[in-house]
């Protein structure tokens, strides 16, 4: 495919005053989040839940995609409509997780690689025929003493970059996450370095590997202090320490940065996206959005509880948390 036709996908999931619900959590995940709640980890559950998700009425007023994993791309409702033909009706677009998890990368303990590439092409070449038009992939690294270690984040970034590259190949937006994870007793300062030199050197991969930087977006963690630091930073702190680290290691290129929620708190992830539009908004070379999971649709989740009785309270509450965050990024677009 073009990188004509890459940019309009990515340009399309960028429309002003939208963002992402990740609703991509692999099967392992979506059990563990459901039996916290006493929600049976069933398939027909799983299927019901996103069904509700899917079927939110006017969800696509502030969502432009929707990730799915492998198990509901090829799902259909209760009465035999496929999931991704909703979501296309809707004129939202339908992307897919690729990657296959993050393992224990070998010689650096605490530390992970994220797998898949194997065998990544054929299944890429699928996607596209079920009808996804984006895809992603998620690198996680660990802030400690010592780490991320050079071997983490240039074996993450390496497989960034070709599953990236082999994305473009499949007509496919790859969406790029590199999460910093949230967890330890990090300073602002901190984090903010790991995350500008993570960044940096997937940059440094994605060039190696040819990627066209127009047809691809970004999926970073928000700069943030560790939950267990003393010193916690304020929302303004937090905003502008993320958008001074994307400035200094993110090519203007690059259409869109989507973050993702990454355990904060749903009101905490929608009040650091606005405070960043609010300082920043129409001085940015790329677009700045929400590709959030947890921070949308953990209310909904809680509400549903697994009875289909709760289906329209559940609903309200995801549109009320994409509502929310359709407004912490429209306040900083020129109107
Ligand atoms: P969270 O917003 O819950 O971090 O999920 C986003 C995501 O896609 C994780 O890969």
């Amino acid at each position: 495919m073009s990188i004509h036709a890459l940019s309009a996908t990515a340009q399309a999931l960028l429309c002003p005053g939208k963002g992402l619900l990740a609703m991509d959590e692999s099967t392992g995940t979506c059990n563990a989040r459901f039996t916290a709640l006493g929600i049976p980890a069933t398939l027909d559950a799983r299927r019901a839940y996103r069904e509700l998700l899917v079927t939110t009425p006017g969800l696509e007023q502030g969502i432009s995609g929707a990730i799915l994993c492998d198990e509901t791309l090829r799902q259909h409702t209760r009465t035999g409509v496929s999931l991704v033909h909703l979501l296309q009706q809707a004129g939202i677009m339908p992307g897919i997780k690729v990657d296959l998890g993050a393992h224990e990368l070998a010689g650096f303990p605490g530390e992970f690689v994220t797998e898949g590439l194997d065998g990544l092409r054929p299944r890429l070449t699928e996607y596209a025929e079920l009808g996804a038009r984006f895809a992603k992939w998620r690198a996680v690294l660990t802030i400690g003493p010592d780490q991320p270690s050079r071997a983490a984040l240039v074996a993450n970034a390496h497989a960034l970059a070709r599953y990236a590259a082999l994305c473009q190949e499949a007509g496919l937006v790859p969406i790029v996450e590199p999460e910093v994870l949230l967890t330890g007793s990090h300073s602002l300062a901190r984090c903010a370095a790991v995350t500008e030199e993570v960044l940096h050197e997937v940059f440094a991969q994605l060039r190696t590997q040819g990627v066209a930087l127009e047809g691809m977006l970004l999926k970073p963690s928000m700069v943030l202090a560790g939950p267990d630091c003393p010193d916690q930073p304020t929302t303004a702190q937090v905003a502008k320490a993320t958008v001074t680290c994307l400035l200094r290691a993110v090519p203007a290129a690059m259409p869109g940065v989507a973050f993702l929620s990454g355990g904060q708190s749903a009101d905490q992830a929608t009040r650091h996206l606005a405070a960043m539009h609010e300082q920043f908004g129409g001085q940015l070379p790329w677009a700045l959005t929400f590709s959030f999971g947890r921070a949308l649709q953990q209310s909904a989740l809680e509400i549903w509880a697994g009875q289909a009785a709760n289906g329209p309270a559940a609903q309200q509450a995801l549109l009320e948390r994409v509502r929310g965050n359709h407004a912490a990024i429209r306040a900083g677009y020129p109107e």
